[in-house]
């Protein structure tokens, strides 16, 4: 397998899923673990990821010598590129900058280029830059500005631009160069081929006593549910709390489909509880934090219905094992990203069988077990749910709006055969009203805000230009169908600088 070195920003995680996606497992692991992680046997190719720092900053992440020394291979992305030139002996000078696509033009034939024409396009981010190649190194290819683009010195690669970006026509290549000409890696990883193994996983460690899966309709805690149930059978126990928050009929399918699958659901009927909490409270921070303490206390007296209960399973994802561990400078925007998490003071052992794996990787997981189309590609939906998706104070009449208005555009989108290919739809409200007719009455009424967006991991997102027709759709069948709305928008900002959710 290989190892990326966390230099900070998202990068890291992202050479992972690259590197995964080409059939080699990937760890993220952070520079001061490096040289242990580097070190295990199966450890073939170890990659040093860019990062929002300058080398020469006081207190930028370093890379322990020994990791260069080790004789296994190393490309360095960006920052490592420019570490390892300071480190070797070159020079990183501060330049101009390169941002966006740039022209790389190739001097050398090597491996790590093989696929590559001459000249192709990648994608940059930097402000310092190679000037001077430690001695040794081969200057393979240069860009635009002449700047050194890559070098090496026998199998140590670096690359002053990202191949793991999309903008990078032929990154893909680059790194399958890498991971299995330089590196020679062989074996091919999948994570569908990891379902046996989970479930044995989880077997070995419930040995006695029930499991607990507190699960939700998305497909994370499906998946987990899914394991346990095939794992320990009747001792899994799945816990489905209700807040009066979820899209239309997702309760009732929830509890249909684990049922379908043989797992019976305990269901908490808790809606009234947690919309009476909610009522007229307008700051997102305290929607948030009421949704998460209900859940918390709903869950908590739930569980008392389980004596037996030992375990509790989570569908923890991977990056939030590398953000919660080792690994610092995770940006955070919102801060409560899980809610639902468990309160300390239980007393139940954690399982988590998809803290190796991201998002994607889960869906293939959940294809892989069969589940319908439905979970696999449902979108990413947030745990204090539609109160989210409430500007102003939350009431019951806006709640309702959003979730009628929400149905629609996700029925027009799947329609339209868009809903897959975003990563999520959906429909907001606030208290700005607009004056509209109806037959031939004025009627003042809500204004309805879509918002539909592409992307690979939320930390950044585009705004979907979706077709007008279908805006078009949905913006009929809203001020028809839901008759409180008189006017709907689009939301034409992408993520920075607005975020995804209004709130
Ligand atoms: P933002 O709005 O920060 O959202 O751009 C990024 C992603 O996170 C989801 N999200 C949440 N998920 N609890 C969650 O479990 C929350 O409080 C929450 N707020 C946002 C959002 O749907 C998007 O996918």
């Amino acid at each position: 397998k290989a190892v990326v070195v966390n230099f900070g920003g998202q990068y890291a995680h992202l050479i992972a899923r690259r590197v995964r996606e080409l059939g080699v497992y990937a760890e993220v692991v952070a520079p001061e673990d490096a040289v242990e992680a580097a070190m295990r046997e199966e450890v073939r190719a170890i990659i040093l990821s860019g990062g929002p720092r300058s080398v020469y900053e006081e207190g930028a992440p370093d890379l322990p010598n020994d990791v260069l020394s080790l004789g296994k291979p190393i490309l360095g992305i960006c920052y490592g590129h420019q570490l390892i030139a300071k480190k070797m002996g070159g020079t990183v000078s501060r330049g101009e900058g390169e941002y966006g696509k740039t022209l790389v033009k190739v001097l050398v034939s090597d491996v790590l280029f093989e696929g590559w024409g001459g000249e192709e396009v990648t994608w940059m981010s930097h402000g310092d830059y190679v000037s001077e190649a430690p001695p040794g190194f081969t200057v393979l290819a240069v860009s635009e500005r002449g700047y050194i683009a890559a070098m090496r010195r026998g199998n140590i690669y670096g690359v002053q631009f990202h191949p793991e970006v999309s903008h990078t026509a032929k990154g893909k290549v680059l790194l399958e160069n890498f991971l299995r000409k330089v590196a020679g890696i062989r074996d091919v990883w999948r994570p569908e081929d990891q379902v046996e193994r989970l479930v044995k996983e989880i077997r070995e460690r419930a040995t006695a006593g029930d499991v607990i899966i507190g699960v939700s309709g998305g497909v994370d805690s499906t998946v987990t549910a899914v394991l346990v149930y095939k794992a320990v059978g009747e001792r899994a126990k799945a816990v489905f709390i209700d807040h009066g928050l979820f899209r239309e009929g997702e309760p009732e399918r929830v509890v249909e489909l684990l049922k379908s699958i043989g797992l019976e659901v305990y269901y908490v009927d808790a809606r009234e509880r947690f919309l009476s909490k909610l009522e007229g409270v307008s700051d997102c921070e305290e929607k948030r934090r009421i949704v998460g303490e209900t859940f918390a206390e709903v869950f908590t007296e739930a569980l008392a219905k389980f004596p037996n209960a030992k375990y509790l399973a989570q569908g923890t994802l991977y990056p939030d094992v590398v953000e919660s561990g080792a690994v610092k400078g995770a940006d955070r925007i919102k801060s409560h990203h899980n809610v639902g998490g468990l309160p300390p003071w239980f007393k139940l052992e954690l399982i988590e069988p998809l803290r190796e794996f991201y998002k994607d990787e889960v869906r293939r997981l959940a294809k892989a077990l069969g589940l319908p189309d439905e979970v696999v590609y449902r979108q990413p939906f947030p745990g204090p749910g539609l109160a989210v998706r409430i500007i102003g104070p939350f009431t019951r009449e806006k709640l309702e709006v959003v979730r009628r208005a929400s149905k629609i555009v996700e029925e027009e989108l799947e329609k339209a055969g868009i809903l897959r290919n975003v990563w999520q739809a959906f429909a907001v409200v606030g208290d700005d009203k607009w004056v509209g007719v109806k037959g031939d009455r004025r009627a003042v009424g809500y204004i309805v805000t879509v918002r539909v967006v592409e992307s690979e991991d939320a930390m950044t997102a585009d705004w979907a230009k979706i077709p007008h027709e279908v805006l078009e759709r949905i913006s009929s069948r809203i001020t028809a169908e839901v008759p409180q709305v008189v006017m709907v928008t689009y939301a034409v900002t992408s993520k920075p600088p607005s975020t995804i959710e209004p709130c």
